[in-house]
């Protein structure tokens, strides 16, 4: 037995296992001193590797010492030890030489095999979705140490702690009810990233490969998680962390953060499908202001079209957009407007003429255009692996622009089809490389928005605001996301929770659902409760189906009015504390919304915690999500926490039971927080926000708060002028917010960071 040392120092691995891996080696390559890949290379000498997820600027820092002991090669960093066995096994180990990681053989194997007629036949009864397909190339599977949670994976259905459920990446318009039917789970978003977090470590598990891959975490074999692709190389990366924030940032500065956005995008922004014409829009506007509900954005659907024809509109009911747009411009309002991919397959129409001119289309396996149908009948779909597709398609939003609009909110984008799915070798070979659907399906909607973002950048030099129903993972760097088409119902509710909070740990923070449900019918009580459980939503939008009752804040009775008007006001007043969550996000990819387990990693009563989030870490937010109930059970943390409806301070590390009328939702701020607010206003217009409130809300209400507790508080506040790039050359603000009772108002507040000309005319205090 030999102790070999093969290099000192070097960036990766490779290993051969003939028997094991017929045609490709394994390599193994340190990213950073946390962050490993794993990755089979093809002997194929013209294999290359592009990834549609990472940042362009990704490379290779990390470096391994290297020793081999008998056949097991051991690879260490500075913080973590990778031992790869001959049997290709891997097993990860921290610093202090705890397991963290280790392949392993199921103890199940998988469960029988049908043939292909039962197979067949389960899919006609429906028992089966056609997105099923367990021919795998590649499976990994990896031991469950101990008492693993699993969080992540994108707008997956079911819980917050994925645990015990598998789960497939294949971006589906799927028209049933979302709930957490594991068989039927894939849905309109492929982020194929999860982070394992239990009591000794976290990390997370980035599987890069855009084709249909498959999850189960825990599901097969309670002893066993595993991952499997379809097609393609088996390309993951193991994200190594303290904690689970770490690993978000490790996952981010892989994929990407989101930008900051522009300040009005975080209001309220007000859809249907559809309002019909400009009067309807302009009546809508002004009930915003005449029942004094604050309103930032109306979104058009896909009536504002001409025959559903992209980059047009009907200009009998949308007589002149552009002056529709400065009408609601004078109000504060922006107007967004929905685009899909799918492009009228019609001589004469402009994009379709460009689009065959221009070679810009998906192709059949014969070299023909591919044909198939959505809302404008038989359409033909961009092929936005091309650059030059994605330069005429960025182009052709200056429609858009051009007419006042503010942002595009992009549609059916998995790409969604109404003659039966996209056949696996529909052609996109745009980059250069054939590529077939089955490599591109996951990413079209995340292509797609790339184009939106890069011609909204050009044409408006404002920080763009795209909205997405499909994506993959790193879409966060271009877009914003919805979940889709939810019901108004109250399983929808409850679920908005966890999907907002894996949406989050997936690295897309900017997320929302439609309020108050989008297919059938809301009632008052759903939409109190809806709009009260959303309050603190990044993406604050209402929706709703054709056919379906209206559901804007004044559809029903006063007292709904009056619930709803309270929460949008919320909603407004903590702005100025979502846009520094969202500045934070921006450079450490850390959601605004969090899961209670982010900040107490070692509580074990919130690891399943599904109906509670923290908004930043000053904010627990414990909504009604029952019909009828006025009463729920709410987990405190550690901590004091401070009852924002009644000043109450409440001793946490435990259970309370709160008592929420119809009017109210269970609010708490955490003790000796510092929270920048706004006074009441009805839009984010620049001059509506030139006045700030600074919030203390000191652990004690009866001492002083120069006590030991709130001694050391202090908030970081950022101010920009919200709209464009100029903070990225410095022109931005950092304030820094302390109390101390030797002042008329307890306040201090220092310039840390001085870039951005229009200071507040106005900072004042207030103490809770
Ligand atoms: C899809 C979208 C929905 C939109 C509808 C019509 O169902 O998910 O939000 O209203 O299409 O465009």
């Amino acid at each position: 037995m030999k102790n070999k040392h093969i290099k000192q120092s070097m960036p990766s691995v490779i290993v051969r296992n003939e028997e094991l891996l017929e045609n490709a080696s394994l390599k193994i390559e340190a990213i950073t001193d946390n962050i490993i890949r794993i990755h089979t290379i093809p002997n194929d000498k013209d294999y290359s590797y592009v990834s549609f997820a990472l940042d362009d600027s990704l490379e290779a820092k990390g470096q391994f010492s290297v020793s081999q002991y008998n056949s097991t090669i051991t690879a260490t960093t500075d913080s973590i030890t990778v031992k790869i066995k001959e049997t290709l096994e891997i097993d990860i180990y921290d610093k202090d030489g705890n397991l963290l990681c280790a392949d392993c053989k199921p103890a199940r194997q998988e469960i029988d095999k049908y043939t292909q007629a039962e197979i067949e036949q389960l899919k006609q009864e429906g028992h089966m979705p056609d997105t099923l397909d367990t021919s795998f190339k590649y499976k990994v599977t990896k031991r469950i140490i101990g008492n693993e949670a699993f969080y992540g994976l994108g707008d997956k259905t079911g819980f917050l702690n994925k645990r015990g459920y598998e789960y497939i990446m294949w971006n589906s318009d799927n028209p049933e009810p979302h709930v957490e039917n594991t068989t039927f789970s894939a849905l309109y978003k492929s982020v194929p990233f999860f982070i394992v977090h239990h009591e000794n470590c976290t990390y997370g598990i980035f599987l890069d490969n855009t084709y249909k891959t498959y999850f189960d975490l825990g599901c097969l074999d309670a002893g066993s998680y595993s991952f499997a692709v379809t097609n393609g190389e088996l390309n993951y990366y193991f994200i190594y962390g303290k904690n689970i924030k770490e690993v978000i940032k490790g996952y981010t500065s892989l994929t990407g953060r989101s930008p900051l956005p522009q300040l009005w995008t975080l209001g309220y922004h007000q859809s249907r499908w559809s309002y019909m014409s400009d009067e309807e829009v302009l009546e809508v506007a002004n009930n915003f202001e005449n029942y004094n509900v604050p309103c930032d954005a109306i979104h058009l659907d896909i009536d504002y079209m001409d025959q559903f024809k992209v980059f047009t509109s009907d200009k009998e009911r949308f007589s002149d957009l552009k002056q529709l747009s400065s009408k609601l411009d004078e109000r504060g309002i922006k107007l967004v407007t929905i685009i899909d991919p799918g492009v009228k397959a019609q001589d004469g129409y402009y994009i379709y003429d460009e689009g065959i001119a221009g070679n810009h289309f998906a192709k059949a396996k014969d070299g023909s255009v591919y044909h198939n149908a959505v809302w404008p009948g038989d359409a033909v779909f961009p092929d936005f692996t091309s650059f030059d597709t994605r330069s005429w398609w960025a182009d052709k939003t200056k429609y858009l622009t051009d007419n006042g609009i503010s942002g595009i909110w992009n549609d059916m984008n998995e790409p969604a089809s109404f003659n039966g799915p996209f056949p696996d070798d529909v052609v996109f070979a745009g980059d250069g490389k054939a590529r077939l659907h089955n490599e591109i399906h996951n990413v079209y909607g995340h292509l797609m928005s790339k184009a939106t973002y890069d011609g909204l950048k050009k044409n408006s030099q404002k920080r763009p605001f795209v909205i997405t129903r499909a994506c993959y993972s790193g879409s966060q760097k271009y877009t914003t996301v919805w979940t889709g088409d939810n019901q108004s119902i109250w399983t929808h509710l409850k679920l908005a929770i966890p999907q907002l909070l894996n949406l989050g740990l997936s690295g897309l923070p900017f997320a929302g659902v439609d309020i108050g449900g989008f297919g059938a019918n809301t009632t008052p009580e759903l939409l109190s409760r809806w709009i009260e459980a959303c309050c603190f939503s990044p993406l604050f939008r209402n929706h709703s189906a054709k056919l379906t009752r209206r559901q804007e804040p004044w559809a029903f009775d006063e007292a709904t009015l009056n619930i709803y008007r309270k929460y949008v006001k919320l909603h407004y007043k903590f702005i100025p504390y979502l846009y520094d969550l969202c500045y934070e996000e921006s450079l450490t990819g850390i959601p605004i919304l969090r899961p209670l387990v982010m900040e107490y990693e070692n509580d074990k009563n919130v690891i399943n915690c599904n109906d509670e989030y923290l908004v930043g870490s000053s904010i627990l937010v414990a909504p009604i999500t029952d019909q009828g109930a006025v009463a729920r059970s709410v987990y405190l943390p550690q901590g004091i926490w401070i009852d924002y409806n009644s000043g109450k301070r409440i001793k946490g590390g435990r259970y309370i039971l709160y008592k929420a009328p119809i009017d109210v939702c269970p609010i708490f701020i955490k003790g000796g927080s510092i929270l920048p607010v706004y006074p009441d206003i009805p839009n984010l217009s620049h001059e509506n926000t030139q006045r700030l409130i600074v919030e203390f809300y000191p652990s004690d209400d009866t001492e002083n708060f120069n006590n030991k507790t709130n001694k050391s508080c202090y908030y970081m506040h950022y101010q920009d002028n919200g709209t464009d790039f100029k903070y990225q050359a410095g022109e931005y603000n950092l304030y820094k917010f302390s109390f101390s009772s030797n002042r008329p108002n307890g306040l201090k507040a220092e310039l840390t960071k001085n870039g951005y000309k229009n200071k507040y005319k106005h900072i004042s205090a207030v103490i809770k």
